[in-house]
């Protein structure tokens, strides 16, 4: 199989049309058989759920080739138990976690010219998602759906690759207190773009949210999760009591590098921002943003600085581990 003829090395994380993507309707009650479509658009009646109360739920994995050419996803499983999650909290239904694995896998297998090829350092984005295409005029959900997939490839999230961003605490939060923060719905990404708008006008990559509560601890910024690293070495996974913020996938598998593959100790535990200055690193981690690397976060007129001129030692390791699981250079054992 031909690959496309693109520029590789140097795809910034945007959407180009593919050959494929994958499309499933659910009426009267089910699924339907879904499969492949090269139509990439989308025809809504004006009343659909989606439209007016946001119903819409979505993922982010990617696939990978691998050093002998083979194409490999990173643990589509758990992406879809996720959105089982997500689906069930706004009333939509859920998709068949095997049919979701399976639709990914084919979507993917249609789209192998469109894999970004091993070494490149760019991959194949996938973008699972539901919304509402009943026709809703009264609060409440609606009864029907499409599933679909698209997938594009794409280079890194934060503008500079692997090079240290700052970030600032906004004015503003992500989620509401035992709210949705906790959910993979657009919705949540819609509460954050208006404090994104302001932090990228000031030159901040992204914006480090605080507990919608107490405004004491630390959550996640807009598009990815936050970690830790204090002097000692151990990784610091802040956690939410309020149920705002959302598990990352890619979070989770940092947490088991870490612990089962390079003998670190982990603490999870609500992380409060007065402590941050303690630590040594930071990094922002997610499907896009992999491991971000963060040398420097800004409150108002008070900055902690992790170092903006390099990767911490910590944050490196970890990132050339968790690629290579991706990628499969190094033997997933989990
Ligand atoms: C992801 O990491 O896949 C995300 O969904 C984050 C962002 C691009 C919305």
């Amino acid at each position: 199989m031909e690959k496309k003829d693109l520029d590789w090395g140097n795809l910034s994380f945007a959407y180009m049309h593919t050959d494929y993507s994958y499309v499933c309707n659910y009426k009267d009650g089910a699924w339907e058989e879904g499969g492949l479509t090269s139509d990439h658009t989308v025809t809504l009646s004006e009343c659909a759920g989606l439209l007016h109360y946001c119903q819409e739920v979505f993922e982010g994995l990617k696939a990978y080739t691998t050093e002998n050419g083979d194409i490999v996803c990173f643990r589509p499983d758990m992406n879809a138990q996720r959105m089982y999650d997500s689906a069930a909290r706004l009333e939509m239904p859920s998709f068949p976690k095997d049919k979701f694995v399976e639709a990914v896998e084919m979507v993917v297998r249609a789209n192998a010219a469109w894999v970004p090829p091993f070494g490149s350092g760019a991959t194949l984005y996938i973008r699972p998602f539901m919304f509402a295409t009943g026709d809703v005029i009264g609060v409440k959900p609606a009864t029907e759906y499409q599933f679909r997939i698209l997938v594009t490839p794409v280079g890194p999230y934060y503008k500079g690759g692997v090079k240290p961003v700052k970030l600032q605490v906004p004015e503003f939060d992500r989620a509401a207190p035992h709210g949705t923060g906790n959910i993979k719905a657009g919705l949540n990404y819609a509460m954050s773009l208006h404090p994104s708008v302001i932090a990228h006008s000031k030159g901040y990559a992204d914006n480090l949210f605080l507990d919608p509560q107490t405004r004491t601890y630390v959550e996640e910024t807009g598009g990815a999760n936050v970690l830790f690293v204090k002097k000692d070495g151990t990784l610091v996974v802040p956690q939410s009591f309020t149920d705002s913020i959302l598990p990352s996938i890619t979070r989770r598998s940092l947490v088991d590098v870490a612990e089962k593959m390079l003998g670190m100790t982990v603490e999870q535990r609500p992380v409060r921002f007065d402590e941050i200055d303690q630590f040594v690193e930071c990094g922002m981690c997610g499907t896009a943003a992999v491991i971000s690397p963060v040398g420097q976060i800004d409150n108002g007129d008070q900055s902690v600085v992790y170092g903006m001129e390099h990767v911490g030692p910590v944050m490196k390791k970890l990132r050339e581990t968790l690629t290579g699981i991706q990628s499969g250079a190094i033997e997933d054992q989990f």
